[in-house]
């Protein structure tokens, strides 16, 4: 299995990025190409007695961004690792372009793979480093050269092609180890928590950034990351796992407003939990939260909703964040479980509302979530 194109199909003079799409992008040659990029079925990973992936069906949607999200020891490297081969699944298949790969060496497989420690070549320039995966597949020097050009432009770092990367900031070397991947014009682009060792600011922008290359060159993405804003701002596709499994997979815009069960909602950030008198878990957000003063004990208040939360409680504590109000509210539940509500009141700075203050706090039926554990 070859990524390298046969010689010649490639007029030197086309704009790089445009090429590429073409190159990858489903519909190049065949109308539409709805395979999925890549699947798992029923892939298991047991290190001895220790069961690290469990059994998880997988589909990676081509030309997406998938990301496999989840808490550190999930099983996502383990995940990740097993797509490109570099160990081999206890149970199950891996498909690469529907064909089996479950036993090919990850060489074969075709695949860029970006790891947290995105180590470069010290002694060789970054065309050089970029270049390096071309030089293996044996294509030739002035393609080569074309492709590293083009890839270099595709990252923004052109003007840098000469340079050795311990000239490199964190974030140039990052884009390099980005383009030595991208290079080979991989089926499966793998990205394991590849802005983890950049700051904060950086790490931001980069998410922008994998975004528009993946966007230009149409190529699939699978990356993995334990932050779930990570997650949700860059996602076509993202999967939430726990302890070898996939609890949750979807859209973000469909994930984030419906997490599926208490281990999603906490890891999406909500922190409101409530028994329904029905015993149904419920969770809302913060920002979807009311409280209001209970008015002399008889006001407004005193007339529950027909329906959705209504609970009264006490202040707690009252944040200012400066673009939002944080009020908490210790309240009981339905269930009569002591419980911890959190209203987020935005923009306008103040409140009526001061800890100790009898309130009720509401929520409408539309804004709770039923959670299924
Ligand atoms: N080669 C291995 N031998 C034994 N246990 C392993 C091995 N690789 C990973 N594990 C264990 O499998 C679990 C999942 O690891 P990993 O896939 O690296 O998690 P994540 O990337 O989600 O943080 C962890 O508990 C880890 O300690
Ligand atoms: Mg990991």
């Amino acid at each position: 299995m070859s990524t390298t194109d046969p010689a010649g199909t490639r007029p030197g003079t086309e704009h790089a990025r445009a090429e590429h799409a073409a190159a990858e992008r489903p519909g190049a040659e065949r109308p539409a190409d709805e395979r999925p990029a890549a699947e798992l079925r029923g892939v298991s990973q047991v290190f001895g007695d220790f069961t690290a992936v469990d059994g998880i069906d997988l589909s990676i949607r081509r030309g997406a961004l998938t990301t496999l999200l989840g808490p550190s020891g999930c099983g996502k490297t383990t995940t990740l690792r097993m797509l490109a081969g570099y160990s081999a699944p206890t149970n199950g298949t891996i498909l690469i372009d529907g064909d089996d790969m479950t036993r090919t060496p990850p060489e074969k497989r075709g695949l860029g793979m970006v790891f947290q420690s995105y180590a470069l070549f010290p002694h060789l320039s970054v065309a050089e480093n970029v270049g390096y995966g071309l030089k293996l597949r044996r294509v030739p020097a002035d393609e080569r050269a074309r492709r590293v050009a083009e890839t270099l432009d595709l990252v923004g770092l052109g003007h840098l092609a000469a340079s050795k990367p311990k000239k490199l900031s964190g974030g140039q070397q990052q884009r390099v180890a980005l383009a030595r991947a991208i290079a080979i014009r991989p089926k499966l682009l793998l990205l394991d928590e590849p802005l983890s060792n950049l700051d904060a600011r950086l790490r931001v922008q980069m998410r922008a950034e994998i975004r528009r290359i993946q966007g230009e060159t149409g190529l699939t993405v699978v990356l993995v990351t334990h932050d779930q804003d990570e997650a949700l701002e860059m996602s076509d596709d993202m999967v939430l796992m726990r302890a070898g499994r996939i609890m949750q997979q979807g859209a973000p815009q469909s994930v984030f407003p419906s997490p599926a069960n208490r281990f999603v909602a906490d890891f999406l950030g909500y922190e409101n939990f409530v028994s329904a008198a029905d015993g149904t878990s419920l969770t809302v957000r913060p920002e979807h939260l009311v409280v209001e003063p209970t008015a002399g004990g008889a006001g407004r208040a005193a007339a529950p909703a027909a329906a959705g939360l209504h609970l009264p409680g006490t202040v707690t504590d009252v944040a200012y964040r400066g673009v939002d109000l944080l009020v908490t509210v210790a309240a009981i539940d339905a269930s009569g479980a002591r419980v911890r509500l959190v209203s987020d009141v935005r923009a306008t700075g103040t409140s009526s509302l001061a800890p100790g203050d009898d309130a009720v706090v509401t929520a409408p039926q539309s804004r709770l979530v039923a959670l299924a554990d």
